[in-house]
């Protein structure tokens, strides 16, 4: 396995070209089996994410065609030839279940592994499920499959009017993606915000979907027959975005984000600002730059606009380096600080109580060999192996290269002494 050595406590100077987000991408690309014609998506992001939703859908029958640097998919579901999506792929990626909605309202039918648990929560898909019946779907799960399927004699789903109890992004995709093909009007309450529900909605409008309510709570979609080909530039990855914006803060120096948008960041941005941390934003892009002495500032994740909770580790890794104590309270995942005891290692300052950690600032952190757990943990890792004095291996990286696209790249070419090193 791969591992990322860093040599830290170097300010940060630079430019960073931010990617498109993946999870953006995911559910776009699982919009494609919707339609028999060609869903062509541009400024996707090259990750190991991407080529395992590539593969999954390659097995439904979908053909994909990606440019040599990985960055224009086209995606061409023209016959679904098997409606099953296997463990053995599922499992790798918890997004697959993003293929149920789809496959269940064109083909009728879906035989989908569960995704089970992961490192930071239960994450169920009971409200999924929930949702696609309240369209009509029969559901059993068996072996640990869903099977989903309309009734027989019924050719589609029927629209329905579904309120989600608790805001989620995935049961929102599945459920917005499977009433674009349903039986008249389909009213979602309580849905969630994300721009990139934002953004698959605008993409499944672009291939003949009748959507309105973007960006609100409600979304209502008017059934139509069948989806068309259609363009579409996947949205800047703010938590990339966030990401690097923090790299900046932690290592006090100065980067300029292109190829992004700070409408999509609010809540990062401001809470950026109480640091201390100065932020500037021109029209595709952010500067943030920081000084010594910044202040702990308390945050707690929450659906959009809140604060998100895949920035939180990042968050909690720039308050082990501010001046005072900040709180921050985990309110989406049950599990997620598996970072907590990896950040004690750098000699920083953390207490969990329940859902909030206390993290008590400190002027002088020093490198250490850390393993990550998930993703955003695993990055929370390098920004404060980037802080701190010495020498700093990052275990387990394959959890980076699922979500960030040249991560050492992008943080050598400002400075950062960064590596990979193959096999360890
Ligand atoms: C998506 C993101 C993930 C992010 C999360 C929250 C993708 C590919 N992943 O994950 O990076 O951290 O949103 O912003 O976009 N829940 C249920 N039942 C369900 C579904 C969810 O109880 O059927 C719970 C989950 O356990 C969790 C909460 O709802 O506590 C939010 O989860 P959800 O928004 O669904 O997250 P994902 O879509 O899986």
């Amino acid at each position: 396995m791969d591992a990322i050595r860093i040599h830290g406590g170097v300010p940060l100077n630079g430019e960073i070209e931010i990617s498109g987000a993946k999870n953006a991408a995911l559910p776009l690309m699982a919009a494609c089996l919707l339609s028999e014609e060609p869903l062509v998506l541009s400024n996707v992001p090259a990750l190991a994410d991407i080529k395992t939703m590539g593969r999954l859908l390659e097995q439904h029958g979908a053909s994909i065609e990606t440019t040599e640097d990985g960055h224009t998919v086209t995606l061409y579901a023209r016959k679904i030839s098997s409606t099953e999506a296997p463990y053995d792929l599922v499992r790798k990626m918890r997004a697959s279940v993003l293929v149920l909605g789809p496959l269940v309202a064109r083909e009728g039918r879906a035989r989908v592994s569960l995704p089970g648990g992961c490192a930071i929560g239960t994450r169920p898909v009971d409200l999924h499920l929930k949702a696609l019946e309240s369209l009509g779907a029969e559901i059993e799960l068996t072996g640990g499959y869903v099977e989903a399927r309309l009734p027989s004699g019924q050719k589609r789903l029927m629209g329905s009017h579904f309120t989600f109890p608790m805001v989620t992004v995935g049961g929102t995709e599945n459920l917005l993606m499977a009433a674009c093909l349903a039986d008249g009007e389909t009213v979602i309450e309580n849905a969630a915000r994300e721009p990139e529900i934002t953004d698959l909605a605008t993409c499944l409008i672009a291939m003949g979907a009748k959507i309105s309510g973007l960006g609100s709570g409600t979304l209502t979609v008017q059934g139509v027959d069948r989806l068309h080909a259609a363009s579409h530039s996947v949205v800047p990855d703010r938590i990339e975005t966030g990401t690097y914006a923090l790299a900046a803060a932690i290592t006090r120096g100065t980067l300029k984000l292109t190829n992004t948008r700070a409408d999509i960041l609010d809540s990062v941005l401001d809470a950026m600002r109480q640091t201390g941390a100065d932020v500037m934003i021109e029209d595709d892009s952010i500067t943030v730059s920081a000084a010594s002495g910044l202040k702990g500032v308390d945050v707690m994740t929450e659906p959009y606009p809140g604060f998100p909770t895949d920035m939180q580790a990042q968050w909690m890794a720039l308050m082990t380096t501010a001046d005072g104590a900040a709180m921050v309270t985990e309110t989406i995942f049950e599990n997620r600080f598996m970072h907590v005891p990896e950040l004690g290692r750098f000699g920083a300052d953390v207490n969990v109580h329940g859902a909030s950690a206390i993290v008590r600032g400190k002027a002088n952190l020093s490198g250490a060999p850390v393993m990550a757990t998930d993703l955003r943990a695993s990055v929370s890792l390098v920004l404060t192996g980037l802080a701190s004095k010495g020498k700093t291996i990052v275990n387990r990286v394959y959890h980076l290269d699922r979500g960030y696209e040249r991560l050492e790249e992008k943080l050598a070419a400002c400075g950062a002494r960064i590596e990979r090193i193959q096999g360890v």
